[in-house]
């Protein structure tokens, strides 16, 4: 659907009069006016909070400040948000949405690729704490994802990227007609409507039978337990798509060499990963990264669920003690 016609759709989804549209100033100064318009348009009172561009705008004070922009208004359980902009405002906007008067309607329009494929969709919402990422969260589905892939057209190179992982991480663990696709970087980018849509259905499908993440969804994670601990070991340097691409490749090798895929899943992962120039070395000292693992936040006890590769398109969990993780690594 495109932007411009979101302001007649909201009246599906909202009984009130006001919407507040959360944003950072990368997206405000390409797209605010535009979801300004549609909204009011659709006979709509509507407010607008900018934040920072980036990962360290998803914290407490950003999300009190929100809190209260939206009390001063004040928005109503009848109300809603419009979260117009990547993961960090998706999530930012989700959490204001789940804990405004226990819980108001948000409307998700994803402008990233990652949030188009991933963040907008399954209902996770999270801010940051100092001691670590999405620590303080809830979930709480959207009411509405618009998904206006023009609006994708802006994004730098690195940004598409960072979301190209997760879309690749999809053809791998549950489509692979999918992952042919991808093989054509251009065929890709000159159809991404269908490959989102591809890709919203494969989270949809997990999400619908296990929606708290105890189940079946974990499959989501393939990549994502080594990718993590690549990601914390950097310091964040290293962006969450570039470090799942790393941990895709990793546990492909692992996979390969435990005998859970054989050598061909693997080489069909590497060789799509290589496709878009992902660097897939991991330069990080390995007990290091076993301790990381260790603690990660999706351990159950003292054992901790890898994602495995099987075939191209299937995928299972694998279920390991602490004490193992250090040999295959
Ligand atoms: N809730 C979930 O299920 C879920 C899943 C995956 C990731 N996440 C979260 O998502 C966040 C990462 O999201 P992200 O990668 O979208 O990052 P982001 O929201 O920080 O966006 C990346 C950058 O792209 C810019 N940008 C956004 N849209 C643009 C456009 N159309 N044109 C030009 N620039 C644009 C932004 O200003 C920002 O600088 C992380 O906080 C992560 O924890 C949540």
């Amino acid at each position: 659907m495109r932007l411009e016609q979101l302001g007649a759709e909201l009246h599906k989804h909202i009984k009130g009069d006001t919407l507040m549209i959360v944003t950072d100033e990368t997206v405000a100064d390409l797209y605010l006016d535009r979801c300004i318009s549609t909204v009011s348009d659709g006979g709509f009172e509507v407010h607008a909070f900018v934040i920072e561009p980036g990962e360290h705008s998803k914290n407490g004070d950003t999300y009190l400040a929100l809190l209260g922009a939206l009390a001063e208004i004040p928005l109503t359980r009848a109300d809603g948000i419009i979260a117009l902009g990547g993961g960090v405002v998706g999530d930012l906007a989700g959490f204001a949405a789940a804990t405004y008067l226990r819980g108001i309607p948000v409307i998700q329009v994803p402008t990233t690729l990652l949030a188009a494929v991933d963040s907008s969709v399954g209902g996770k919402t999270a801010i940051n704490l100092p001691e670590g990422k999405n620590l303080a969260g809830a979930f709480h589905q959207p009411a509405f994802v618009c998904q206006d892939t023009s609006l994708l057209a802006t994004l730098p190179e690195e940004i598409y990227l960072d979301g190209m992982a997760e879309v690749i991480k999809y053809g791998i663990i549950a489509d692979a007609d999918l992952l042919t696709q991808l093989q054509d970087p251009d065929y890709v980018k000159a159809n991404l409507d269908d490959i989102i849509s591809r890709c919203v259905a494969i989270k949809k499908r997990f999400v619908e039978e296990d929606e708290h993440d105890t189940g079946v969804r974990q499959m989501l994670n393939f990549g994502h337990t080594i990718g993590h601990a690549i990601e914390i070991a950097s310091d964040f340097d290293i962006r969450h798509g570039f470090a799942v691409a790393k941990g895709m490749a990793y546990m492909a090798e692992i996979a390969a060499r435990e005998n859970w895929c054989d050598v061909a899943t693997r080489d069909a992962i590497i060789h799509i990963l290589e496709t878009y120039h992902y660097d897939l070395s991991v330069d990080f000292d390995k007990e290091a990264l076993a301790d990381i693992m260790g603690k990660d936040k999706k351990r159950k006890g003292a054992f901790l669920d890898l994602v495995v590769p099987t075939a191209i398109g299937s995928c299972r969990l694998q279920r390991i003690s602490a004490e193992e993780i250090e040999r295959l690594l």
